[in-house]
């Protein structure tokens, strides 16, 4: 299966995840999600995640970050601060490595994580602690719940043990092993990204272009995938669903004169709601 570039085609591909709001609906519908990372250095990955969540529709979003958590943020003051070991666990979806690092603290929240959540979303860091920890290995293949990995090239090379290059070489091979290896479902990042599951259902997404090779895209794709995966369906249409619009509103803001160059996380992000809002 392959993700067509059409709008049409996308809301008929992904209608049974894309439902219109009832109008008694209640903030619980849409769900909590939790973001976990920030460490020092590296809060605002953690914000760009959890604005991007906002803005997919959360019911709520709350933040874990591993530094000190920043009071609020001014531009998005519904967004709700915390220290990462006061997160509560019981979240809709959970989302782990925006910014998250590699210290003791992000190992134990990463063990908690893959214990507790009921939906999980792991990106970078927790990617790169999972590769190199049988432990995290071992609880992540046994997860019963929804779980998605989204590595870049070369996340994805460590956790197989081979080079990024090998990676390259065979994309669809390096992305059903994954999903295989982890039991998980995986989004293999970078032009053509490739997301895959462990029945070997595959998709490749055609949509994004280079306005998304800067930093921080990464993390609003992981937000857009956590909030997208509360929704009930499954896993690999959601993660689909979340590579296809991230692209999209990139596309979007090439067609309207902003970018390849320099765009920010703010316009990808108000982009990714207005192509949301109409599938
Ligand atoms: N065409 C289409 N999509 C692209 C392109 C391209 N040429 N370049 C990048 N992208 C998309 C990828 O598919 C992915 O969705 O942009 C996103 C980039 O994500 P990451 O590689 O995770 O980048 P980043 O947001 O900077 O990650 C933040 O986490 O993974 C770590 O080391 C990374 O410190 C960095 C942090
Ligand atoms: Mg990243």
């Amino acid at each position: 299966r392959q993700l067509p570039k059409a709008q049409l085609s996308n809301q008929l591909m992904f209608s049974s995840i894309l439902k219109p709001r009832p109008h008694n609906s209640h903030k619980g519908r849409y769900g909590d999600v939790l973001i976990l990372g920030g460490a020092p250095g590296m809060a605002g990955a953690a914000v760009l995640a959890a604005r991007a969540a906002a803005h997919c529709g959360a019911g709520r979003v709350f933040t874990g970050f591993i530094a000190e958590p920043p009071v609020y943020d001014s531009q998005n003051p519904e967004l709700m601060f915390r220290r990462a070991a006061d997160a509560d666990f019981s979240a809709d979806a959970v989302v782990i490595g925006p910014g998250l690092g590699q210290s003791t603290a992000a190992k134990q929240l990463l063990y908690k994580a893959l214990q507790q959540a009921a939906k999980l979303v792991i990106d970078a860091d927790a990617l790169n602690l999972i590769a190199v920890d049988s432990g995290l290995q071992g609880l992540l293949s046994k997860r019963s719940g929804a779980t998605v990995l989204t590595p870049h090239p070369l996340e994805a090379a460590r956790l197989l043990e081979i080079s990024g290059l090998e990676v390259q070489a065979d994309r669809l091979h390096a992305a059903r092993t994954l999903a295989q290896r982890f039991s998980a479902t995986v989004i293999l990042k970078g032009s053509g990204t490739v997301i895959a599951d462990k029945e070997g259902y595959v998709f490749i997404n055609h949509t994004g272009n280079p306005a998304l090779a800067t930093a921080g895209t990464g993390d609003i794709l992981a937000g857009i995938c956590g909030t997208l995966l509360v929704r009930e369906a499954p896993a690999i249409d959601v993660a689909g669903l979340a590579a296809c619009l991230h692209g999209q509103a990139a596309d979007r803001l090439v067609e309207h004169g902003i970018g390849p160059v320099g765009i920010t996380s703010g316009e990808l992000i108000h982009a990714v709601r207005e192509c949301l809002n109409e599938m």
